[in-house]
């Protein structure tokens, strides 16, 4: 190599480590920058719910407009505001959101999500912050027909799609299943004689009993193995998930989840 080919050789490193230096540079002031440019507007914290469920999560008109409330959504707002982060509600369909959780379009999932082994193993799941019990709703005239779980053995079941409802109603002998994304519409199936009988939460069986005439509550209970509620984290953010089992804790000393839970029935209950 001539003096110039080394002269070459050696601008051509010089000028690679300084780019080399320089990227590192951009990337830590980008960064920063970043940081910066955040800082102003609110840091954000997104929820994702199925506003189908009253008392937990439903839609009511609150001074003439449209609002998702319900005891999940006070719990929501104050991790939220703990966080010092401004609440972003997406209303979503109940078995979609596990899958937006873990692909990072929501950051939680506050939605009567009940603990299963198959969902902890896809998502971080927090302390349990509430629990109830399961509902058979069935129309009036079949009060006592259906009021053991035996006696739902081969009737036509309406269940909410993703929850373990459909997997109660799977385990129920020659049981026909009918799978729907929202509560409602497995209200109106039962109205309209397509199901016999639908498994819900207790609370949310006895808001819909109370709003729509001619449905009931039977004596059937099902059985789950864990009848509390959690919430969903992508698996892996641990911070997340320490920030909201501080929060469940201090709303379950200061009483506030039974607070909202009566709120929210009486507001679900009114019209
Ligand atoms: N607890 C049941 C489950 O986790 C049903 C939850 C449905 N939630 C809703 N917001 N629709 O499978």
């Amino acid at each position: 190599m001539n003096k110039w080919g080394k002269i070459s050789l050696g601008m051509l490193l010089t000028v690679g480590l300084l780019t080399g230096c320089g990227q590192n540079k951009n990337d830590n002031n980008s960064a920063a920058a970043g940081n910066t440019d955040k800082a102003p507007t609110t840091k954000t914290i997104t929820l994702g719910t199925s506003a189908d469920f009253p008392p937990y999560e439903f839609h009511k008109v609150v001074g003439g407009n449209d609002t998702i409330v319900g005891f999940d959504i006070d719990i929501a707002k104050d991790i939220a505001a703990d966080m010092g982060a401004e609440l972003v509600i997406k209303d979503l369909p109940f078995e979609s959101l596990l899958n937006e959780l873990s692909s990072g379009k929501i950051d939680m999932v506050i939605s009567g999500l009940s603990p299963t082994e198959e969902r902890r193993k896809a998502v971080d799941l927090s302390d349990i912050y509430y629990k109830a019990q399961q509902a058979v709703v069935v129309r009036e005239a079949d009060k006592d027909k259906f009021a053991t779980m035996d006696t739902l053995k081969g009737a036509k079941i309406g269940v909410q799609a993703g929850s373990i409802q459909e997997d109660i109603a799977k385990g129920i002998e020659g049981a026909q299943l009918t799978s729907l994304t929202k509560i409602s519409e497995i209200v109106l199936q039962l109205q309209t004689n397509r199901v016999d009988a639908s498994i819900m939460e207790g609370p949310v069986a006895k808001s819909f009993v109370k709003n729509v005439k001619g449905l009931v509550i039977t004596d059937a209970t099902p059985e789950v193995e864990d009848d509390g509620y959690v919430i969903g984290i992508k698996k892996g953010n641990t911070e997340l998930l320490d920030q909201v089992n501080k929060t469940l804790t201090r709303l379950n000393s200061e009483g506030k989840i039974d607070e909202y839970v009566a709120a929210a029935s009486e507001l679900s209950e009114s019209k």
